[in-house]
């Protein structure tokens, strides 16, 4: 790895095309708006380390890394991580430097509630968090904070996790003292990350914590109870807290990008769109699992010799309970896929059941992740869907970011971002799309769950081979900074890097 220990002297060279750079000479929606908000974000199990520290119970992934260590790419675990347990103030300083609006962070459920329940409140924990706050709103950064982001204590895993349906007062336990401890100073409130992700391959997969192999049974029954505790969380927030604290609760959908492969094949993408992204959202905006989804389930469950749908079925009331329940639409989204309808299943659990293949196009540009191509139009073709599926919500991008392999001039990640934030603002300037915020994904290399620190996402690397975890910003850091104290979007090759 070099190290570009030299913050200011490293220089950016480009990377786009002639048409890229063309389109980007005729852009003039490159202003960052008033109402737009840019920040970077990271999650608790994934930079934290602490593991053990004070009374902290154990977690899923602690059990995970510690009992299989061979379900982790290079065989490394979060022990550490990248130690912002005892350096949270130097990731605000980071955040600070590049002059980001917001931190997006999560909370350990085990740090807080050792015992996974409210009997027992870790005074340590709190402090933990009171302490990366107030830090936050010292330097005018505002916290966004995730309740929940893969990591809840392994005592309840043990008791089912998110297939036990008694997981949803469990979790309204947790969020009461959330809101009641830190909703004063946090204003954004995200209840669960990326529900989609961790219950099928949490749960269907089982390539992830808990590691559970419970095939689509399991994720959609982790499903089905997980959006039914982000409802009562939204709901307990409204009766209790939200005339004090007037915050916003939202959750986190993950949303990549189907696109036709062939141009009339549209129900292709309309059906891998329903499985995925409807999957959540639907239920949220409009009421109930998509149509779409619940045809294609029953019929594939019929066809397997199952006398039920293994999608579960909600009742009118809890259908009318989870409708509504977001102030924001949070959405994470890194990339895009090509979808056709195919006779045979397919091998990706989430699309088997809807008769989509998907694959890429050769000519997208490839990163550190081999899901992770680049298709900054797909990310256009999502924000312009969302307004036009859910009339035009506020959307909170949550995460979008590019992978390295330990590469310090990250010229890649530049253009990424450039190309992506540049589609973000035409589909504001032109297409009237509401959003509100948008957070880079990763403030720092972290730990990446199943591929350890084999692939980073961060704008800061950091020095693995020393104990004190040193933050060593890349390319992609000065350009950001570029691009915040200008507020306006700076195409990569003009970015050389600011004191
Ligand atoms: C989404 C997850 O929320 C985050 O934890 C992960 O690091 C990124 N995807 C990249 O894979």
């Amino acid at each position: 790895m070099r190290k570009c220990l030299t913050y200011v002297l490293c220089l950016s060279v480009v990377t786009l095309s002639y048409s890229e750079v063309q389109a980007t000479k005729n852009d003039s929606y490159f202003v960052i708006p008033e109402g737009l908000k840019i920040g970077v974000g990271t999650s608790s199990y994934q930079v934290e380390g602490g593991w053990n520290a004070s009374d902290k119970g154990e977690n899923v992934w602690d059990r995970l890394v510690h009992s299989k260590p061979w379900m982790i790419l290079d065989e490394t675990d979060g022990d550490l991580a990248a130690d912002s347990y005892n350096k949270y103030k130097e990731d605000v300083h980071w955040v600070k430097r590049m002059k980001f609006d917001h931190y997006r962070i999560s909370l350990s459920w085990a740090r807080i509630l050792p015992t996974g329940l409210s009997n027992s409140v870790s005074r340590e924990g709190l402090r933990y968090y009171h302490n990366l706050i107030d830090e936050l709103l010292a330097n005018n950064i505002e916290p966004l904070v995730t309740i929940y982001h893969w990591d809840h204590p392994q005592v309840l895993e043990d008791m089912g996790g998110w297939t036990n349906h008694m997981m949803v007062k469990f979790y309204l336990e947790y969020a009461n003292v959330v809101f009641r401890e830190f909703g004063d100073k946090v204003k954004v409130f995200t209840t669960l990350n990326e529900l989609q992700l961790f219950c099928l391959s949490g749960y269907g997969i089982g390539e992830i914590a808990p590691g559970k192999p419970l095939n689509i049974t399991g994720a959609y029954l982790c499903g089905h109870n997980a959006l039914k505790a982000h409802a009562e969380a939204y709901h307990l927030y409204n009766r209790e807290y939200r005339s004090k604290q007037n915050g916003r609760v939202g959750i986190v959908s993950h949303c990549a990008s189907y696109l036709p492969k062939t141009p009339n094949d549209t129900l292709a993408a309309e059906i891998a769109f329903e499985f995925s992204c409807g999957w959540i959202s639907h239920p949220i905006y409009i009421g109930d699992y998509p149509k779409l989804m619940k045809d294609k389930v029953a019929q594939f469950s019929k066809d397997a010799g199952f006398t039920e749908s293994q999608l579960p079925v909600f009742s009118p009331a809890e259908i009318a309970r989870i409708k509504g329940t977001s102030d924001y639409f949070g959405m994470n989204h890194y990339t895009s896929f090509l979808v056709e309808q195919v006779p045979d299943s397919e091998s990706n659990l989430l699309l088997r059941d809807s008769g989509i293949k998907q694959s890429y196009d050769p000519s997208w540009e490839i990163t550190g992740m081999d899901w992770l191509n680049i298709v900054p139009h797909g990310f256009g073709y999502m924000l312009r869907k969302i307004k036009a599926k859910y009339n035009n919500p506020p959307v909170y991008v949550t995460e979008n970011g590019s992978a390295d392999n330990q590469i310090m001039d990250d010229h890649q990640r530049i253009k990424y971002h450039f190309l992506y934030l540049r589609e973000l603002l035409s589909a504001v300037y032109r297409d009237n799309c509401n959003v509100q915020k948008y957070t880079a994904w990763s403030l720092v290399d972290c730990f990446e769950w199943s591929t350890g620190y084999a692939a980073g996402f961060g704008l800061l690397a950091l020095n693995m081979s020393s104990p004190a975890r040193e933050r060593i910003p890349k390319l992609s850091a000065s350009w950001f900074e570029t691009v915040m104290g200008t507020r306006k979007l700076q195409p990569p090759f003009n970015s050389t890097l600011q004191k």
